[in-house]
């Protein structure tokens, strides 16, 4: 195999052969394909696309690259969810021990936050001591027992996905839908799946903001996920706002540990309720998306849900406590609201912006190496829509010393706009 033969049929227009990705994705995890000439092909695929054969092959090779998990002798579905991101989507927190609660496992797997957008797993170690680094083998263990793992991607689950992700993201070819949905594809197969649901965000603080775009993308992972024998649901949900009030790591998970106490915002409650529903039907435990729902609130309001979150993090060696009492999570050295400069109707609540700000404050990473603040972040509790006074509390700033204070007024000045009228924010839940 040759990799400039590839890059040259490609870039004119062929098609690369299962046989050839296979020997292509082992090449490069190897090390023996340069970056220069993967970059050449990502650019090529940026182009020129793929079809639907040649995005299976790619999964597979990917997928092929590393180790899975293996969860067949488990009497029970296995259902994940995966969010293409946004701001204040603390879902996953909530989502995975309450469908593990419901009696479909949940392996979860993933990422950090980078940009504007924020990650599961930096939420999740905003909880003292709770790992996420564990390893395929004991997070199987920790599945056979609890119905549920919070883990990173490892160093086993498709490195060539790993590699070619790092160099994507250095050569302006992360926005290719074919190489989106194989890349996340190739890491949720290896989780040894039943079922997929996708929450497909849209709107300004998406990372595929157009509509049309966002519908491609879920379409081509239920087209690869069918060809793989793993049903894949997706919802496309709105992120033209943040989802909940929480922004920041160790406040969303306050927030996360409310919502499994019942006492969630009503839009979080209801993107998780959707999704939460799409699992447990995928999973068996439920004949329909209406019996789910019931079956969801019940291990809410009977405690169930929030138990097995506080078993979770216990297993995964951080402090149960926070669960009753989130005054054990990190706290920010100051704390100030920031009210309304006039009278008007919120037009807008800017995720971009809030995302930027979390940034400035310290709570998120432009680099992948950065390290982040646990403790910072916004709530917001002005709504798109909402009467508001001058001087009226719209949020509450959480920052590390005055210096983040002044930089959370800032972006905040930038990503609340008080207007005379507003126009409708987007539905939440618009497609499915
Ligand atoms: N997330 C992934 O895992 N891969 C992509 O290509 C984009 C988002």
């Amino acid at each position: 195999m040759e990799a400039r033969t590839l890059i040259e049929r490609k870039r004119d227009g062929g098609r690369i052969q299962p046989a050839e990705w296979r020997a292509l994705m082992i090449q490069y995890a190897a090390g023996d394909v340069p970056d220069y000439q993967m970059a050449a092909l990502a650019m090529a695929i940026f182009f020129v696309g793929l079809d639907r054969e040649e995005l299976g092959a790619l999964t597979n090779a990917m997928l092929d690259s590393g180790a899975s998990l293996d969860l067949d002798h488990l009497k029970m579905g296995r259902v994940d969810k995966h969010s293409t991101g946004g701001v204040g989507d603390k879902v996953s927190l909530v989502l995975a021990p309450l469908v593990a609660a419901c009696g479909v496992a949940v392996p979860m797997m993933s990422g950090r936050g980078l940009g504007h957008t924020g990650g599961t797993l930096d939420k999740l170690e905003a909880i003292p001591g709770f790992r996420t680094d564990l390893s395929l083998a004991v997070a199987t263990r920790q599945i056979e027992q609890l119905g549920c793992a919070l883990i990173g991607q490892t160093r086993e689950i498709a490195p060539a996905d790993r590699k070619l992700y790092a160099l994507r993201d250095a050569t302006a070819t992360v926005e290719s839908i074919p190489l989106i949905a194989a890349s996340i594809m190739s890491k949720k197969l290896a989780e040894g799946l039943t079922g997929l649901v996708l929450d497909v965000k849209r709107g300004s603080g998406a990372f595929l903001p157009e509509l049309d775009r966002g519908l491609e993308l879920a379409q081509t992972m239920i087209a690869l996920g069918a060809d793989h024998g793993c049903p894949v649901v997706a919802l496309l949900t709105a992120m033209d706002r943040p989802l909940g009030r929480a922004c920041g790591n160790a406040i969303e998970v306050e927030e996360s540990i409310a919502a499994l106490r019942g006492e969630g915002p009503a839009d979080l409650m209801s993107v998780t309720y959707a999704l939460g529903a799409e699992m447990l039907v995928l999973g068996g435990a439920a004949s329909d998306r209406n019996e789910a729902r019931r079956r969801m609130e019940v291990a809410i309001s009977s405690g169930r849900a929030a138990r097995k979150f506080q078993e979770i993090i216990e297993a995964q060696g951080g402090n149960p406590a926070v669960v009753d009492d989130p005054g054990l999570l990190p706290q920010a050295a100051e704390c100030e609201l920031f009210v309304a400069p006039r009278d008007g109707v919120v037009a807008q609540v800017e995720p971009r912006a809030i995302g930027r700000g979390i940034t400035a404050l310290g709570g998120g990473r432009t680099k992948v190496e950065d390290t982040v603040d646990p403790a910072v972040g916004f709530v917001i509790t002005a709504r798109p829509g909402d009467v508001v006074r001058a001087g009226e509390p719209l949020a509450t700033i959480f920052a590390r010393n005055e210096a983040g204070v002044a930089a959370g007024v800032a972006s905040l000045k930038e990503a609340i706009r008080i207007a005379d009228e507003a126009d409708p924010p987007l539905p939440l839940i618009s497609h499915r």
